[in-house]
């Protein structure tokens, strides 16, 4: 069986009951931690939903309807995979600030990416039926997400790892995540077409929280049905790589100062950089 080395505390993956989670990271790379082990509430999670759609909607002009999809074309890229990413979203409600100081979540990143990890982004998936002129299987094909690094990769020492909070069932229908279990074991680069021969969808329902590692091999599958996938993802890295977002400074002292794990926060923030100058300070 495929072991990650412990990175972090392994005493806090037991008291957290997430040795089997751990175990699947491993194994296949990926792993779906259940609402129940998560022990955040329904309110929660539709909380999410509506504060990312009303986000939506405010930076794109768009009417977002969890049934019935969009109420207009949002042009370029969205329009012609059916999909829109809406980015940096940490400060725009607690609750994003709390899935990413969630003790679940914490536990797993640092077992994966050490104890000393960043954030490289906050950003909500939201997917509507793949328009026809779409005509691939995969509406997010297959890649891996350190894919920027040579090969081959370690993946007991992932550069990377990322995260989807479920905030709609996924279902393969419904243009679920695809992945390839143990892909991660291959380290190396996926070839798009083996990689969509072996893939399966991961089918969970909302509240569910997906994580896997920078080696695996993952996409989606195109939407076959009406109405709204919505997701909040949040690429990791470890502490050498570049965050594809730089969050440094651009946190309210009031945000962190409400986070019930501000140390943390400030520290996938990269603000325990202290040795780095400012351009404000200057
Ligand atoms: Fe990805």
């Amino acid at each position: 069986m495929a072991e990650l080395p412990q990175e972090a505390d392994p005493a806090k993956l037991t008291r957290l009951g997430l040795e089997t989670y751990a175990r699947e990271l491993g194994e296949y790379g990926l792993t779906v931690v259940p609402q129940s082990v998560l022990g955040l509430p329904d309110e929660f999670f539709t909380h999410l939903r509506d504060t990312v759609l009303a986000v939506a909607e405010q930076r794109t002009g768009a009417h977002f309807d969890l049934n019935r999809g969009l109420d207009r074309s949002l042009g370029g890229r969205p329009n012609e995979i059916g999909h829109v990413v809406i980015t940096h979203l940490v400060d725009q409600d607690p609750a994003f600030e709390q899935l990413l100081t969630h003790p679940v979540k914490k536990a797993l990143m640092s077992h994966l990416l050490g104890e000393t990890h960043r954030l490289s982004n906050s950003s909500a998936w939201i997917k509507w039926q793949t328009p026809d002129d779409w005509e691939k299987v995969m509406s997010t094909g297959m890649h891996a997400d350190q894919s920027r690094i040579p090969t081959p990769w370690n993946w007991r020492a992932p550069h990377i790892a990322n995260m989807n909070w479920l905030l709609t069932d996924y279902t393969r229908e419904n243009g679920a995540f695809s992945y390839v279990p143990g892909s991660h074991l291959e380290q190396r680069f996926p070839p798009e077409q083996e990689a969509m021969d072996r893939a399966v969808p991961v089918e969970a329902p909302a509240g569910s929280l997906v994580i896997f590692q920078g080696c695996t091999w993952h996409g989606s599958y195109r939407k076959e049905t009406p109405g709204l996938r919505i997701s909040m993802h949040g690429i990791h890295c470890r502490p050498y790589i570049l965050p594809g977002h730089d969050f440094q400074g651009q946190i309210s002292d009031e945000v962190y100062a409400a986070s019930s794990d501000p140390d943390y926060l400030r520290m996938i923030m990269r603000e325990d950089e202290t040795m780095l100058v400012r351009l404000a300070d200057i």
